[in-house]
This record gives C-alpha cells, sequence and structure tokens, in this order.
C-alpha cells in the first residue's frame, strides 16, 4: 500500500517528535519538517505532501492562520490540518474559514486512533475534490524552446516564460539542456552547486528526490536543474538520461520548461520527442529564416512537426517579416516579441529576468502575455496576468530610471 505523504510544521522540535510518533509507521512517510518561516512555504511545494500537519502547543497565533492560508493558494491539492492541545468550538470554525479541514489533538490520543482519523479525514478530501474536480492534477506540460541557430532568445524566452508561470503560482521545473554552454543558472543569478551531471552520476539514481536535491529554488517559485559549469563535463549526461529525468520529472510539475542548445544532436532530439510542444525561436533576418526551414525540415522527418511553434523574437521592421514565417511554413505565428535592447542586455547584467526587473517593459510584458496564452492553451482558464505594483516613491527618493527607456 502507498503511504501518505505529510509535512509536519512546527516551530516547537519536541512537538514535532511527539506529534510524527503519533503516526503509523506502516501508513504514514514523513517526507519533511518545517517552521513558519520564510523559506517554509518553498519547501513544502517542493515536498508535495497530501497532508501537512501544522502542530501547535498552546494558543495558536494569528500567524499560523495567515501562513495556511497563503500556502493554500499554492499547494491546493495538500490537506492542511491543525493538530494542538488546545481545542475549542471558536477555534474550530475559525480554522475551517481558513481552509484547515480539521483540528485534532495531540494529547490523550493513541497513535492508532490519530492515524485512522487522519486517514478518514483524508479519504473524504479526496472523494470531494473528486466530486468537484477541484484539486484534480493539471497534465504536466514540457515546452521547449530551440533553434538551430545560436543568439536568437532561446534562453532569454525560456527563462522569463518560467519565472511568469511559477509567479502565477505554477509548479514549474526549468531544464537546461544547453550542457555544453548552458547559461540558465548566470541569467537567474542562480548559485547552484550541482548540476545536471551530479543527479546522472549520483548512485542512488535519477529519482525525485535526487532531482530535488540537486536542483536549486528560485525566489520566483521555479525550481532549476542547471547545466554543468564546464563544458567537458557535458559529455557524461546520456539521451537516455534526458528522458528518463523528465519523465520522472512529469507527476511532479504542471510545466516542464526546456531550454536547448543550438545543436541537433542525441539530447536535443531526445528533449524534442519528450517535449508536448516545442517553440522554434527565431529572428526576422534571412539567416533565421534560412535555418528556420533547416530545423524545421529535419523535425518534420523525426516526427515531430506538430508539435512546432514558432515565436518569432527580437522582431524590428525590416524586410523579413513574420508573415514570410507564416508563408512558408503555413503556420500562424504563436507569438512575436520586439526588439528591446535595454531591457535584455540590463536583465542579463543583473541576474534578474526582464519580467522581474523590468516587468512593464516591452520584453518583460511581451513574455508575461506569451505566458497568459500557454496557461489559456493548456489549462483552458484565461487569466490576466497584471505587473508587479510600482512602489510608492518617498518623499526625497531619487527618480528612478524607466523600465524601458526610449532609445535617445
Ligand atoms: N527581445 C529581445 N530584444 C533584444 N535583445 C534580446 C531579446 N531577446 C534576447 N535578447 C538578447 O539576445 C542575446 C541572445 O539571447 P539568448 O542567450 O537568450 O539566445 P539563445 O538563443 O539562447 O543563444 P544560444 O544559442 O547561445 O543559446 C542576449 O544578449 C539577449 O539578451
Ligand atoms: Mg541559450
Amino acid at each position: 500500500m502507498e503511504k501518505i505523504n505529510v509535512v509536519i510544521l512546527s516551530d516547537d522540535l519536541d512537538l514535532r517528535i511527539e506529534v510524527k510518533n503519533l503516526l503509523q509507521r506502516e501508513q504514514f512517510a514523513i517526507s519533511g519538517y518545517s517552521d513558519y518561516g520564510a523559506e517554509a512555504k518553498t519547501k513544502i511545494v517542493n515536498l508535495f505532501p497530501e497532508v501537512v500537519l501544522c502542530a501547535v502547543r498552546g494558543k495558536v497565533q494569528e500567524s499560523v492562520f495567515t501562513f495556511v492560508q497563503d500556502l493554500l493558494t499554492t499547494v491546493r491539492s495538500s490537506m492542511v490540518v491543525l493538530v494542538t492541545d488546545n481545542i475549542s468550538v471558536d477555534l474550530v470554525n475559525k480554522a475551517a474559514g481558513y481552509g484547515i479541514r480539521k483540528v485534532m489533538p495531540f494529547s490523550g490520543v493513541t497513535p492508532q486512533d490519530f492515524s485512522e482519523e487522519l486517514k478518514t479525514v483524508l479519504a473524504l478530501e479526496q472523494q470531494r475534490s473528486l466530486d468537484s474536480n477541484e484539486g484534480k492534477k493539471v497534465r504536466c506540460k514540457v515546452l521547449g524552446f530551440f533553434s538551430g541557430k545560436g543568439g536568437t532568445g532561446k534562453t532569454t524566452i525560456a527563462v522569463n516564460t518560467a519565472i511568469s508561470l511559477a509567479r502565477e503560482g505554477k509548479r514549474v521545473m526549468l531544464l537546461d539542456l544547453d550542457l555544453q554552454c548552458g547559461d540558465v543558472a548566470i541569467s537567474l543569478d542562480a548559485d547552484s552547486k550541482y548540476s545536471i551531471v551530479d543527479l546522472v552520476q549520483d548512485r542512488g539514481g535519477i529519482t525525485i528526490e535526487n532531482i530535488n536535491n540537486f536542483s536549486v529554488d528560485h525566489s520566483s517559485g521555479l525550481r532549476v536543474l542547471c547545466a554543468p559549469k564546464s563544458a567537458e563535463l557535458a559529455e557524461y549526461v546520456q539521451s537516455s538520461d534526458v528522458e528518463k529525468i523528465i519523465d520522472i520529472m512529469r507527476p511532479y510539475y504542471e510545466y516542464v520548461i526546456v531550454d536547448m542548445s543550438s545543436a541537433f544532436n542525441d539530447i536535443t532530439i531526445t528533449a524534442c520527442e519528450s517535449c508536448e510542444e516545442i517553440f522554434l525561436v527565431y529572428n526576422t533576418d534571412i539567416l533565421s529564416l534560412r535555418n528556420a526551414k533547416m530545423s524545421y525540415d529535419i523535425l518534420e522527418k523525426l516526427h515531430q512537426k506538430d508539435k512546432l511553434q514558432f515565436i518569432i523574437n527580437k522582431y524590428e521592421k525590416g524586410i523579413i517579416k513574420p508573415a514570410d514565417y507564416t508563408k512558408m511554413f503555413g503556420l500562424e505565428i504563436y507569438y512575436v516579441i520586439p526588439y528591446d535592447g535595454n531591457t535584455a542586455i540590463s536583465s542579463v547584467n543583473k541576474g534578474q529576468p526582464a519580467v522581474l526587473s523590468a516587468p512593464r517593459s516591452t520584453l518583460g510584458s511581451s513574455v508575461r502575455h506569451l505566458t497568459e496564452k500557454v496557461i489559456a492553451e493548456h489549462t483552458g482558464i484565461k487569466v490576466l496576468m497584471e505587473p508587479e505594483k510600482k512602489k510608492k516613491k518617498t518623499r526625497g527618493e531619487p527618480k528612478k530610471s524607466k523600465d524601458n527607456p526610449k532609445k535617445k
């Protein structure tokens, strides 16, 4: 029988153990412990618990309720239970108002009774979710960003899209498969000790635990599996590893975003085969159009044609137009992103992608709208993603430059 995955939250270390001892080992697996601190939410999201037990000794502080409320906006499929020694009718009513499914005592109860009751509550909750279609796992979508031409903006668009999805509360993994020159980590200023090479070489094999161990969190909520820091390590990754990594990630993420290199090697081909959709990122110059034709033909021969969509990036008025792509490939352009050199350069230099550092810029807002389209097509739900509200300037504060200053 599969065990029920539980995370125990408490600031009180002794209480964590007390609550753990109430869970019968044959039925429950503790996937982690946490306090109610700033890092807790991200930690819990990545543990994918079915049950979150919030244990509190004495008075339940307001901060616990607001934590749960915030947590449930992200981890919608987990059930939260409050475990306390201070149960009252008022508390139960208040807890229900914050989305807590049950309030249970931790003293004067046997592990058998506690475990049985928790299982019953969970079964009821799962039935309720099934009935209302709520909490149903959204099928994972693996989105690849590719072009056979270097420098068209694959990484820029992949990274910004991944962040936008994560900020919308989606569970997102960004996988850097440009194994020789991957620069996702630099774009995000992510200080990762590990890379995909550590994952494939680990004795424990490719498991979801190891994928979590060797990937890093980004402040946006995104998880990132980086490319190795030196190019010569790339050869340790086999195409079968790539297929396995993506397959294992699927049940745990709503989106896996794959940034690829411009080389048509085994890794790229396997990644394309694992994708549901491949965004071909090209520009409006003749070399781009020529390369697009070559790449399209190869992918067609590899039976990937139905997955292909064009994103025209760095668009500026000129001889080649997005319509030329439509004419050549008989395919509507999925999205056109204008040239925005100022934002592109400054965001890379800051290690803060445009959707974060300059959300109102041409680049930032274009990727946000692209993401809205991706979500609408995947879930059938139209979302309107607003950029962060600008902070109010306090008097005397120096004037800040605009997100996307016009060229002089
Ligand atoms: N819309 C845009 N407007 C202006 N510059 C852009 C835009 N998108 C990306 N760039 C810039 O283009 C350059 C190449 O971008 P990026 O590294 O994302 O391309 P790539 O296709 O991933 O390259 P590679 O093939 O080397 O992996 C970067 O300097 C980036 O800042
Ligand atoms: Mg790149």
